[in-house]
């Protein structure tokens, strides 16, 4: 969708729905609610006085005076002192949403918290169009018939010429981002059928390459003249072979050594020959999101033209059951050169990581990420709130929480101790590729960071994070995206 600005008064606005905020405890808005309060005859206030709204976060109220607009949707911002780039996001998210299932085509807006709110003005507007087209995503593509209402325009009104290139550099930001997120987003929602490691290529490399960036496929011969007998293992029971996808993306300063982000591709996840219950078991079409979220980290990078040197590296392979999968009990040599017992093949993703890493340093990579839908655990320890982080490099960590801030995808940091590694050893093998079920999500990461032989390295286990089982905050059920723009950001420097 695309999102234009226009110069001119809320007064002006011309669309089917008018967004506007209420701080809490404001009874006289001022600013641009204040205008639309006089445009209408005093409905806003009069939805004040009696306490239809009373400027609450998440509260949301659709008004329809008699003269103006058709709407006005009015949504709470909370406590002045409170708002940040999450929060405007999120009111954002359900002033669309309340405008969509109210019927409207058009939408227009204003950026929240810019004037009365004090937050800077690019801020508030990035992040308001970012909200709000996070709750237009809409995954119809199976569908023959939209289930409801889809708006189809968006305008962000701005009433002070002299903010005009700042509003447009803001708009076209985070136009590129929800673009790339919502690309992120399919790819997730997507059926395994239709994603499986030589057609996620089909849908990836296209849009890189014109992007940009440089991309390599290297496919299982490749991998089996490389040694990366992890992937190869874990798309072994598969009729579809497994693959690596790499993306570069050079940069403005080519002298640092480049940032490798290495995202979990399993196209779908039955467990293997260690199968994992039928209940659920389609949302293993997921487990690709981390890979998903590099591949739209890079598309990003390619478009804004991020300042240094990236690779994006997705190990796909598809992890079923067969005469030819790998087994419990097998030793598998990874590419690192250390050889791992498989205790389970449904502790695949490490498997598949531990070589893609191996591979970057071995490409000359100067630190790693990955990022992978890893763990049952990580979803148990943090819910869907918020990605466990972790990683061997303070440094690298701290810029990891720091994106994450900025992109209002919120990490935890987990513990590394040495005795959490230990967990890792095995009877037969340098390495177990499942340590039980005590701190499962640290014990994955840190088999994956085994692998990075010295380099700095950072992990975010995103299985709790990526995907939504019910419509929430005024976003659909399904693929949220999760990890692109942090990703992103991160590798911008920012
Ligand atoms: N892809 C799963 C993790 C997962 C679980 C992602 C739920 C999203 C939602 C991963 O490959 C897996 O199966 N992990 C096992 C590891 C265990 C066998 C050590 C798990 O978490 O149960
Ligand atoms: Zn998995
Ligand atoms: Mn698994």
């Amino acid at each position: 969708m695309r999102v234009t600005l226009e110069l001119r008064d809320v007064r002006a606005a011309q669309a089917d729905a008018l967004v506007v905020n209420l701080f809490q405890g404001v009874t006289h808005p001022g600013g641009a609610t204040g205008a639309v309060d006089e445009e209408t005859g005093g409905a806003v206030r009069r939805a004040i006085d009696q306490g239809a709204i009373r400027g609450k976060l998440r509260e949301v109220v659709v008004l329809r005076p008699e003269r103006g607009w058709p709407r006005v949707v009015v949504v709470g911002l909370g406590p002045p002192g409170e708002l940040d780039g999450a929060r405007i996001r999120l009111v954002a998210q359900l002033g669309a949403r309340a405008a969509e299932a109210d019927g409207a085509r058009s939408i227009a807006l204003i950026a929240h918290g810019a004037g009365i709110g004090g937050v800077d003005p690019a801020v508030a507007a990035e992040a308001t169009v970012l909200g709000t087209l996070r709750a237009l995503y809409h995954f119809d593509r199976y569908r023959t018939e939209p289930p409801g209402n889809r708006v189809e325009s968006v305008v962000l009104l701005e009433h002070d010429r002299s903010r005009q290139s700042v509003m447009e550099a803001a708009v076209a930001r985070a136009s590129a981002v929800a673009e790339a997120a919502g690309w992120v987003r399919d790819l997730v929602n997507t059926p395994s059928s239709e994603k499986y490691p030589e057609r996620f290529v089909e849908l990836v490399a296209p849009p890189l390459r014109a992007a940009g960036l440089e991309v390599e496929v290297l496919d299982a011969r490749a991998l089996e003249a490389l040694g990366a007998r992890g992937v190869l293992a874990v798309g072994g029971g598969s009729c579809h072979p497994p693959a690596m996808l790499v993306a570069r993306h050079g940069g403005r300063e080519p002298q640092t050594a480049p940032l490798a982000l290495v995202g979990k591709g399993v196209t779908f996840d039955s467990g293997g020959i260690s199968i994992k219950p039928a209940t659920g078991m389609g949302e293993m079409k997921t487990d690709m999101a981390g890979g998903a979220a590099v591949a739209g980290a890079m598309l990003l990078l390619g478009r804004l033209s991020g300042a240094y040197p990236t690779w994006g590296i997705i190990p796909l392979a598809e992890n079923l059951p067969d005469g030819s999968a790998y087994r419990p009990g097998d030793v598998v040599r990874l590419l690192s050169g250390k050889t791992a017992e498989i205790v389970s093949t449904d502790a695949e993703g490490r498997l598949l990581l531990a070589d893609a890493v191996a591979w970057a340093r071995r490409q000359g990579a100067g630190a790693v990420v990955t990022i992978a839908t890893l763990t049952g655990a990580a979803e148990v320890a943090l819910g869907k709130v918020r990605a466990g982080l972790m990683g061997s490099d303070a440094k690298l960590v701290a810029r990891v929480r720091r994106a994450g801030e900025r992109s209002a995808e919120p990490v935890w940091e987990m513990p590394t101790d040495e005795a959490y590694a230990e967990l890792n050893r095995s009877d037969v093998a340098d390495l177990k590729n499942s340590a039980g079920r005590h701190a499962g999500m640290i014990t994955a990461g840190l088999f994956v960071g085994a692998h990075r032989g010295g380099l700095p390295w950072a992990h975010l286990d995103v299985a709790g994070t990526v995907f939504r089982d019910g419509a929430a905050d005024g976003c659909d059920a399904g693929a949220t995206g999760f990890g692109a723009e942090l990703l992103y950001r991160l590798a911008a420097g920012e």
